[in-house]
């Protein structure tokens, strides 16, 4: 059998990689620190940006603030809605001083009419809300549909591409497989966000999940006032503002959130079951994780929690997923089957294996600086990362600031016993 050839194509340039320049990526800065540290900096000329989240958690209000901020330094930002009329988005915007005359509003859904109106008014920034909304004339298909979403978004990038401006798209996350979230879109787009937070608390998280700009797994944290979304840099003095002192079962984790560290607290509950199998259940971390950890506590330091069910929560709504919470899990299960308190100045983290050996973790520098400038006095982690940390002489930096102590575990007992000890 002969290979067919096909038309015959025109020869492509090739460059060398050392030759090709990156320095036309300017980056347009949104005025809102927290989204600009998400976004890597700003938002990329020609870039498409997605932003998913559940319905009511604020994608429209932090997207109309930041397009405000970007109309006043560029000629015009266009934000087109699918969900509302330009009379709603003008009254969140009068709410949250969203109103930059260089912002243009439309109310429309149809891809093609929205495109034409980007190719005639060049717009320096284009906002879509939201995609699920959008609708080709070309399909027949229903708007919110896999076809519709991937086509309508696949044409606003590309033209995105073309022209340079920004494209951000916001996608609502849906449990009906029927109708597509923002998943089917992940790969065709440059960066993934997903704007998090439970509706019990005003505080919102927004989190990179993807990123060809900038580091994945960088958060920005927000709270939600009357008057629109407000950037939170100090976002452990939030998560720790209600801890109660001296309670058994509470800890706190030193925790990363892409380079930002971040105190959290870890509260546990053990109870005698009632039930044949006893719970393990946990919010804001890995339930598999929890289970895990409460069988290393059984085996390795012979904690029987086969008659007892164990809750482990994060307060505030915060989800951590890194295993450096491992340590902080177990202190906290630990603490409170024993009905000890563990002491109010003591911040820990590391990861915990199998064999109950306690594992360094990444940049233990940034977590113990970010525990000492709340105040925190003794530091419970992994034996390498505290010798490295005291090789690189940051201990003796923090001492003389806050008399800052770190204590380093090999292994779950003996950070058991420096947790109270460090009392
Ligand atoms: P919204 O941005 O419309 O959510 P999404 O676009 O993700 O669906 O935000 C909706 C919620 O935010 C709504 O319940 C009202 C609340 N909100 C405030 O608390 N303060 C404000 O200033 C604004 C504009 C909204
Ligand atoms: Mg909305």
């Amino acid at each position: 059998m002969t290979a067919r050839i096909g038309s015959k194509g025109k020869v492509l340039k090739v460059a060398a990689i050392t030759d090709i320049s990156t320095e036309d990526t300017p980056r347009k800065s949104t005025d809102i620190d927290e989204l600009n540290r998400v976004l890597g900096g700003g938002m990329v000329t020609g870039s498409a940006i997605l932003i998913g989240g559940d319905p009511g958690i604020g994608k429209s209000t932090l997207l109309l603030q930041a397009s405000s901020n970007l109309a006043d330094a560029s000629p015009h930002v266009l934000y087109i809605t699918g969900e509302e009329s330009v009379a709603q988005v003008k009254m969140r915007g009068e709410r949250i001083d969203a109103l930059s005359p260089n912002l243009l509003l439309i109310a429309a859904s149809e891809l093609e009419s929205i495109m034409e109106t980007i190719n005639k008014q060049k717009p320096s920034v284009v906002v879509i809300d939201s995609i699920q909304t959008m609708v080709s004339n070309r399909l027949t298909s229903a708007p919110g549909t896999v076809s519709q979403v991937r086509d309508c978004a696949a044409a606003l990038i590309q033209q995105a591409k073309q022209f340079g401006h920004p494209l951000i798209l916001v996608g609502h996350v849906t449990k009906d497989g029927s109708i597509a979230g923002p998943r089917v879109l992940e790969h065709m787009v440059d960066t993934v966000l997903y704007f998090e937070g439970d509706k019990g608390h005003n505080h919102r998280i927004l989190r990179s999940v993807k990123n060809r700009f900038g580091p994945a797994g960088e958060i920005g944290v927000f709270e939600m006032s009357d008057r629109g979304l407000i950037g939170i840099r100090d976002a452990s003095r939030l998560f720790l503002n209600q801890r109660a002192k001296d309670a058994p079962g509470s800890v706190v984790l030193a925790c990363l959130e892409g380079t930002r560290p971040l105190l959290v607290e870890v509260q546990a509950l053990v109870a005698p079951t009632v039930y044949a199998t006893p719970k393990r259940s946990s919010v804001g971390l890995d339930v598999n994780r929890v289970g895990m950890l409460t069988a290393v506590l059984e085996r390795r330091i012979g904690i029987p929690l086969s008659r007892h069910d164990v809750y482990v929560n994060v307060t505030g709504g915060a989800r951590i997923l890194e295993p450096a919470a491992d340590l902080a899990i177990l202190i906290a299960i630990l603490s409170a089957y024993q009905e000890q308190a563990i002491p109010g100045k003591l911040a820990l983290f590391g990861e915990v294996g199998l064999t109950g050996e306690v594992r360094p973790v990444g940049n233990p520098e940034s977590r113990m600086r970010e525990a000492a400038s709340l105040g925190f006095t003794h530091v419970l982690m992994p034996k390498q990362n505290c010798d490295r940390v005291q090789e690189s002489g940051l201990t003796d930096t923090l001492r003389h600031q806050t008399r800052m102590t770190c204590l380093g575990a090999r292994d779950l007992a003996q950070a058991a016993q420096l947790a109270i000890v460090s009392r």
